[in-house]
């Protein structure tokens, strides 16, 4: 274990700020101290946790990092610094920081309160339970994730603004947070190596559209290089305007007409009565306890908070702290396939269906869960409930973590769904819309792009929000923030915000160790563990021969994370992400 490696546990373990805080900066070059950037040599990232006292951000993208650091130091709260955070990713990390998508967005106050807010994309008015259906009644994926027909009306312009209105500082107007944001897409950014894609379907993606292509191709068709300049004038202008104007700008008059027009040019069905009636809701977030911690995270339209609460509740019963590797990732594979199975089952807009929270949520249902699980034997998906198929495929999303020293915690994971979405920048605006509509079940039982089914409870719907499985999340300890995280990763979020939590609270890992920590996935069908490639060979055996057929499979997952002790912060960039990085001060 290196010196910084133990800078989590020499926390956890009550060691002075100075001492911590020292550790980390005399490891760290003098021009990076206080941040971590996660470039791994030789394919080998080294788990690295930054220490800071006053504030912490930790963002898959180093720019819009370091403003919300300026935000924090200037007297800004966590709010305001995720707001300026959140519009700064739509510029410099355009892959999944968005204006055109959605997400969510835990906060935890320093008086006490936790809320939620709910800036999910809703299904345009003319979306029905048939709409991402074939002639034949079949689901199109086509239809849900490539075509304009899968883009939701978009949430983020008012989940951000709706943030800042209730709980920022009041130190900075909006048009302060989004001014950095409106200079970058200005002036242009230069492309380092990680924000360059090569992935065929993701060029053809953005290829497909030609206002698309004149802004992230090359006149070639091929994808922007690393050194290349990244600039984004409509962008710009739209970010000007909702600096101006506010929300509505986005929502009404010119800008929502070019969207809409563009999305029904496209083949699409949104209208600017659709714009029009986006709205964010405020939530009240899901609570449960794990060992004396309480756990804070998103409700319904996610399946995150839910599910998480479930798997937790589920190995709450097991002595984790003491069990072996192998036995631990084999009961949380256990809690992962019933927890999956009553996702797909039970989870959907709670606008429309009632789901059954506070049962998924309960300690006894857990129990009667607990009671199936054999300690030496899989059980397979079929003895859970009836399965369907899977059609694995790679995209992004992106989470943020913040802390600020007035002991404010946010946690935000927000998505375009698909890297870059459907692909398509609705003509002179510069926004980049969403296939975020995929994430329902467009029919019964059949698998989306991240091989999650669904029933009834998620089928497309007017102004529906589909099931998500953004996880944002604050663990409290005595009521104050101990740790913020949540991931990228479709499918694969809620069970690797499970491990970072299972990791630190049973494990004792440092929380840089937590988030780096080899992880799987189950997600009840199809009926494979997910194994990332540094899960020891020991260990896949004695899971396969318990019964689990065990599948390697690359990251998927990026758990930007924060451990907060008395004496400070410990940022831990997820060194799956190549540019993912930690700041503080
Ligand atoms: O909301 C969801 O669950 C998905 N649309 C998230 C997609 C995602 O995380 C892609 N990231 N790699």
């Amino acid at each position: 274990m290196n010196g910084i490696l133990s800078v989590g546990r020499a926390i956890r373990m009550g060691a002075g700020a100075a001492i911590v805080v020292a550790i980390a900066m005399s490891l760290a070059p003098a021009n990076l101290a206080g941040q971590a950037l996660n470039q791994p040599e030789s394919g080998v990232a080294k788990p690295v946790g930054v220490a800071a006292r006053d504030g912490m951000v930790v963002t898959q993208e180093a720019r819009a990092a370091r403003i919300g650091v300026d935000i924090l130091r200037n007297g800004g709260n966590a709010v305001d610094a995720a707001v300026a955070v959140g519009f700064a990713l739509a510029v410099s990390y355009p892959r999944a920081g968005n204006i055109g998508g959605g997400g969510f967005m835990v906060i935890h106050r320093a008086n006490g309160e936790d809320t939620a807010i709910d800036y999910r994309e809703t299904a345009p008015a003319a979306i029905n339970a048939k709409s991402f259906l074939d002639a034949q009644g079949n689901a199109d994926p086509q239809k849900s994730r490539m075509l304009a027909l899968a883009i939701g009306v978009p949430g983020t312009v008012a989940g951000l603004a709706l943030a800042e209105k209730e709980y920022g500082s009041g130190r900075f107007t909006l048009a302060d947070l989004i001014a950095p944001a409106i200079a970058m897409a200005r002036d242009g950014i230069t492309l380092d190596d990680d924000m360059t894609d090569e992935q065929t379907n993701i060029l053809a993606r953005l290829a497909h559209w030609p206002a698309s292509a004149k802004i992230f191709l090359k006149a070639d068709g091929g994808g922007l290089s690393a050194g290349d300049r990244l600039v984004q004038s409509d962008l710009a202008d739209t970010l000007q305007a909702i600096a101006r104007d506010g929300p509505d700008a986005f929502y009404q008059g010119p800008i929502a007409w070019k969207i809409a027009a563009a999305v029904q040019a496209a083949g699409g069905v949104m209208t600017v009565d659709d714009l029009k009636d986006y709205r964010a809701i405020e939530r009240a977030p899901v609570r449960g306890s794990y060992r004396g911690y309480d756990i804070v995270s998103m409700p319904p339209p996610s399946s995150g908070g839910v599910e998480l609460l479930e798997m937790l509740n589920i190995l709450e019963g097991y002595d984790l702290a003491h069990d072996d590797e192998t036995q631990t990732l084999f009961l949380m594979i256990e809690a992962m396939k019933r927890a999956y199975a009553d996702r797909a089952l039970f989870l959907g807009d709670p606008e429309t269906i009632k789901v059954p929270v506070t049962k998924l949520i309960s300690k006894s249902y857990a129990a009667t869960l607990r009671a199936s699980i054999d300690p030496e034997h899989a059980t397979p998906a079929s003895a859970i409930r009836a399965g369907g198929s899977n059609d694995p495929e790679g995209h992004n999303t992106t989470h943020f973590s913040i802390v600020d020293r007035f002991g404010n915690a946010v946690s935000n994971t927000y998505t375009l769904n698909f890297s870059y979405g459907v692909g398509l920048v609705a003509d002179g605006t510069g926004v980049l819309l969403n296939n975020e509509l995929d994430d329902f079940a467009a029919k019964p039982d059949t698998p989306n792009a991240y091989g999650l089914t669904g029933f009834e409870a998620n089928e497309p719907g007017p102004g529906k929000r589909p099931v998500s499985s953004m996880t944002p999340t604050v663990v409290l300890k005595d009521g104050k923030p101990f740790l913020v995280t949540g991931s990228p990763g479709g499918s694969r979020i809620i069970t690797a915000v499970l491990q970072v939590i299972v990791n630190v609270i049973d494990r004792g890992m440092t929380i840089a160790d937590a988030v780096a920590a080899p992880r799987v996935h189950n997600q009840w069908v199809p009926d494979q563990v997910f194994a990332e490639p540094t899960v020891p060979p020991d260990i896949v055996a004695a899971l396969q021969a318990r019964g689990d057929k065990v599948v390697p499979q690359r990251p998927f997952t990026s758990a930007e994370s924060i451990l907060i002790a008395p004496e400070g912060f410990i940022g831990a960039a997820d060194p799956r992400s190549h540019g993912a990085v930690a700041i503080g001060y």
